[in-house]
């Protein structure tokens, strides 16, 4: 880290000068371990930050100019804009999230008086869905907090502020639940978030005798973001069927009981699967969190199995490269349980492995992998980290 930090600061004293009141900042990446699709449901989730994220190095202007720079995308050079201009455009590449983040702060009527120069370096694998933008939102968040005074918002403001600037500069239609990890994020612990309430508690991951091992198939299939949106528009149209019947405000209202007996409301069988899977992964959320306070890590690992089927059969958001690498896991001796994690449509697996094991799982895996599908998976075994701070 301080490597990184040192590399960081003079890049920015080449590109930005020196001086001044530089100061620096962090927001994790996160993983979920159980529920899934369930966070624009009005469901639980339970994620954790991990250790990798976005690292940021950022001062005050004088003018009202934005410049910022990414280590990651070192070719595509400075790119500037102005607090005039907060509007989002192709051409802006990766600063629409910050620069979306701004526009939310403004939306709040919580206006900069100067613009600012800002370095940013990832540590998240991009496109492995383990929240690399929403990372970015947070750290933009977390800086604007504190460099300009927005002393009145809480770490909860700042991920509503970037799910916000998602929703509406970007146009990717998430839940809360990326930005509420990268920012309420705790050492050792995974965060059971009711997204209804947004009541939360924190339940600390014991597992002495397993790793939690992330793999990325290193596939994204196209058209992530409208398939994201289809699938948000399909649980919509059950739960408005639903509502006919039913007094809810949220699939995440019903038991799998009230499910049953109410689910022929719901007239389209797309629709019927997609709200099957949002109430059911609820339900299992809350069963997995319970079995892991009582250290049944047996049935956590069931009930994980369990979540990547039912995102496989009725929520159609694993692929065929995930479903290998989950089935493969499964077979594994040692291996407590394993799904796809995040959005879906690609990215990563999250599995929970026993120590004795590790190295065999990502020798075994690994070579399977490579033979079937011609390219490499990655494995991380990850620690899970802090929310974001200044550093
Ligand atoms: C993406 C979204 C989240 C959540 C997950 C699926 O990561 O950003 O809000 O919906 O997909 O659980």
């Amino acid at each position: 880290m301080e490597r990184t930090m040192g590399t960081m600061r003079s890049k920015f004293n080449e590109l930005f000068g020196q001086g001044g009141d530089l100061r620096a900042y962090f927001a994790p990446g996160r993983v979920n371990l159980i529920g899934e699709h369930t966070d624009y449901n009005g469901g639980h989730v339970f994620p954790c930050a991990l250790t990798i994220g976005t690292y940021g190095l950022a001062r005050k202007r004088e003018d009202r100019k934005l410049r910022l720079y990414s280590m990651n995308f070192s070719r595509a050079g400075v790119i500037e804009s102005s607090l005039d201009d907060l509007v989002p455009s192709e051409k802006a590449g990766w600063t629409n999230y910050p620069k979306g983040v701004v526009w939310a702060m403004e939306q709040r009527g919580l206006s900069l008086d100067t613009g600012f120069d800002f370095l940013i370096y990832g540590t998240i694998p991009s496109g492995s869905g383990l929240s690399s933008s929403a990372s970015l939102e947070v750290l933009t968040g977390t800086m604007l907090r504190d460099l300009y005074g927005f002393d009145g918002l809480t770490m909860v403001d700042l991920a509503l502020i970037g799910q916000f600037s998602e929703n509406k500069f970007n146009g990717m239609n998430c839940g809360i639940m990326d930005q509420f990890a990268s920012a309420m994020g705790k050492r050792d612990c995974a965060i059971f978030l009711d997204t209804n309430t947004l009541s939360y508690e924190y339940a600390t991951i014991r597992l002495p005798e397993q790793k939690l091992i992330i793999t990325n198939s290193k596939v994204k299939h196209s058209l992530v973001n409208s398939a994201y949106n289809d699938r948000r528009r399909e649980c919509e149209e059950a739960l408005s069927d639903l509502q006919k019947v039913v007094k809810i405000k949220t699939l995440g209202d019903l038991s799998e009981e009230q499910f049953e007996e109410y689910k022929d409301a719901i007239k389209d069988e797309i629709c019927r699967k997609r709200a099957k899977h949002a109430v059911y992964e609820n339900q299992r959320t809350i069963r997995a969190v319970e079995a892991l306070k009582r250290d049944d890590i047996t049935e956590f690992g069931r009930l994980v199995n369990a979540s990547h089927v039912s995102l496989r059969d009725d929520y159609e958001t694993s692929c065929e490269e995930c479903d290998y690498l989950a089935e493969l896991a499964w077979e594994q001796p040692g291996v407590v349980g394993s799904r796809i994690t995040g959005g879906g449509f690609g990215g990563c697996t999250v599995s929970i492995v026993a120590n004795t094991r590790t190295d065999a799982f990502i020798h075994d895996i690994g070579a399977a992998y490579a033979e079937k599908f011609g390219h490499d998976a990655e494995f991380y075994v990850v620690e899970i980290g802090d929310g974001a701070h200044r550093l």
